[in-house]
């Protein structure tokens, strides 16, 4: 059977967009494949974290990912540091990967800003950890958003690399699956910007903690522009918030941004956001609820995560021994 892996930084709250883009889709694809779902906070340290905040958020993302429907019986859900796998395999892929190829990420660049000489290390390796995490389990398929597309394509650079170099048919190519309607939902804020966790504007996004009253808020705060909602597609053109919200509909009712227009033709914001609080709130009311029971057990969630782990170990020690073996590296 294929496998997939894919992670989330446990930073903050997962929102609508982690939830649309991919957490959703890997509770979808748990019938198809095998799945190892990690939380990555090795990631998450190549910006300052917060320890206390960290291990909360873990905790609640794991929760939250539970709640959507992850299954932790059947797949495999842990978090990325108690792997130390994770770590060795990205070394080797530090040794693998080129400066030039790591100088093309834009999200370096984005998550770096202008001050760039006082970025982590880590943040700069970040993509080569990535490539480690899927290949680390000869992973084949890797559900993501679309902002995690150019770290795929690094990751099959990667891959055939370390074949080319060492002369092997070790590493498959692994396939990102970018599905369905929200694989990049946007600010709500901003139609331009990417709906993120570090958003300085909790109003940017909508959190799977969020009640029925602060998601009926945040979508009649939401940005429109002054015209009606457009009778096409086309006429989405230059209208990022309106190209948004009906994205948001789409992916919510699981159709298509063409369906969406054609239903809301010629209405007005104030109608369309109404019924798109609805379905929002019938969507992720049960989830949030849920989560809420989750988390008051803390140490059924630690639990799960530490056997989560040790199968996930499980899984990687013997790729990683053949790896070391393939570079080199005495037993
Ligand atoms: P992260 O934590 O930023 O996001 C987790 C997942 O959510 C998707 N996503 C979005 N999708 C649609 N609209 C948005 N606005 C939006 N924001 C986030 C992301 O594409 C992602 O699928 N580097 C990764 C985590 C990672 C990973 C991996 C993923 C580490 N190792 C290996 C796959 C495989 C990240 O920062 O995701």
């Amino acid at each position: 059977m294929d496998r997939i892996f894919s992670g989330v930084q446990p930073t903050g709250n997962l929102h609508l967009g982690n939830y649309l883009g991919a957490v959703r889709n890997w509770v979808r694809l748990q019938n198809q494949y095998e799945c190892v779902f990690c939380l990555v906070d090795m990631h998450a340290i190549t910006l300052w974290q917060d320890p206390a905040a960290l291990r909360a958020h873990t905790r609640e993302v794991a929760a939250a990912m539970l709640a959507a429907g992850v299954d932790a019986e059947k797949h495999i859900l842990f978090h990325q540091s108690a792997n130390p796998n994770h770590a060795e395999l990205a070394w080797i892929f530090n040794c693998v990967a080129r400066i030039g190829w790591l100088n093309r990420m834009t999200q370096f660049k984005d998550k770096a800003g202008k001050n760039r000489e006082n970025a982590s290390v880590g943040l700069y390796a970040y993509p080569n950890l990535m490539s480690a995490d899927i290949l680390l389990y000869k992973a084949t398929h890797v559900p993501v958003g679309e902002d995690q597309k150019q770290h795929l394509e690094l990751a099959r650079d990667t891959a055939q690399k370390f074949n080319n170099d060492y002369g092997v048919e070790f590493f498959p190519q692994p396939e990102p699956l970018i599905l369905g309607a929200g694989t990049r939902i946007m600010s709500l804020r901003d139609g331009t910007k990417k709906m993120s966790k570090s958003d300085d504007s909790d109003y940017s996004r909508i959190n799977m903690t969020d009640d029925a009253d602060t998601i009926a808020l945040k979508f009649r705060k939401a940005k429109t522009d002054p015209d009606a909602l457009p009778e096409t597609e086309a006429g989405l053109e230059g209208r990022p918030e309106a190209a948004n919200l009906l994205g948001i509909w789409a992916a919510l009712s699981d159709t298509s941004r063409a369906e969406a227009v054609a239903r809301f033709a010629g209405r007005a914001f104030s109608e369309f956001k109404k019924e798109l609080t609805d379905l929002a709130v019938t969507v992720l009311a049960p989830i949030n609820g849920e989560m809420k029971r989750t988390l008051s057990d803390p140490a059924q969630i630690d639990a799960i995560l530490k056997r989560g782990a040790q199968r996930a170990h499980a899984l990687s020690a013997p790729i990683m021994d053949e790896v070391k073996d393939i570079v080199g590296f005495l037993k």
